[in-house]
């Protein structure tokens, strides 16, 4: 796959089919993930794949839980805004990405494929994010959608570790639990704001010099249907 793509239709695919994701499959994401910097090349981090049924069962209730405080804590004053003023495009928009956050934690043990990501003296995460990014982006080249999840190690370290049998005093912090499974809905280029609006050139505030107010990379591919019957909205 063209790397472009890649980068391009690399989204949140949150409705995803039970299947197992191949063995093979999962040493292609994992390999292609280890190749990412970190600073001074120092590597610490660690991965969790989970599979088995019965860890994914303990995971999630705790995930629905996290959820749960999420949706009446940080971002209550924001879902009710969005539920009084459905019509308005950002409302509809974040109702949208609600709707979908919380079908993946309903459906949160049927995931086939969990990717946990550990990392020590990295306060920021920059240098385990792109480790992350990278397991998402050899993900979407194999046809595997993911989505990146941080609720369980912010609202729920003690437990998850205790599942995962993580050691809790050597320094790990849980960074992110990335789910994959095979989509079940449709690939499509990421909506967002466009480059132009975000960037400055030289200083701070000053015109870029360039207007991209389309993505420039398309393909006829992005939109290829893989299950007429899932909205892409509703991923
Ligand atoms: C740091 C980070 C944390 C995230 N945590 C969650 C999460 O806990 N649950 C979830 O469903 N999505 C989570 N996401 C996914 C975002 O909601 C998603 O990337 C964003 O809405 C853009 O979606 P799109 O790429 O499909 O347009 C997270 C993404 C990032 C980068």
């Amino acid at each position: 796959m063209d790397v472009y793509e890649a980068l391009y239709t690399t989204r949140a695919m949150r409705r995803v089919r039970t299947d197992p994701i191949p063995a093979q499959v999962q040493a292609r994401i994992l390999d292609a993930a280890i190749r990412a910097p970190s600073g001074g090349n120092t590597q610490n981090w660690r991965f969790i794949l989970v599979d088995d049924p019965d860890v994914r069962a303990l995971l999630g209730p705790l995930y629905r839980d996290c959820m749960a405080q999420l949706w009446s804590g940080g971002y209550r004053e924001r879902l009710e805004r969005a539920r009084a003023t459905p019509d308005d495009p950002a409302s509809a928009s974040f109702l949208r990405v609600q709707r979908s956050a919380q079908h993946l934690a309903d459906h949160f043990e049927d995931v086939p494929l969990f990717l946990m990501a550990f990392a020590r003296n990295d306060d920021s995460g920059s240098s385990i994010f792109p480790a992350i990014w990278s397991a998402q982006l050899a993900a979407r080249a194999e046809g595997v959608g993911s989505t990146l999840t941080t609720v369980l190690g912010s609202f729920k370290r003690a437990e998850t570790f205790t599942i995962l049998g993580v050691p809790a005093d050597r320094g790990w912090e849980m960074a992110a639990c990335v789910c994959f499974g095979y989509p079940t809905g449709r690939w499509g280029v990421a909506a967002r704001r466009p480059a132009h609006e975000v960037a400055y050139r030289n200083t701070w505030g000053t015109d870029v010099g360039m207007n991209i107010p389309e993505p420039l990379w398309t393909d006829a591919t992005a939109s290829s249907v893989l299950s007429p019957a899932d909205p892409a909205s509703e991923r």
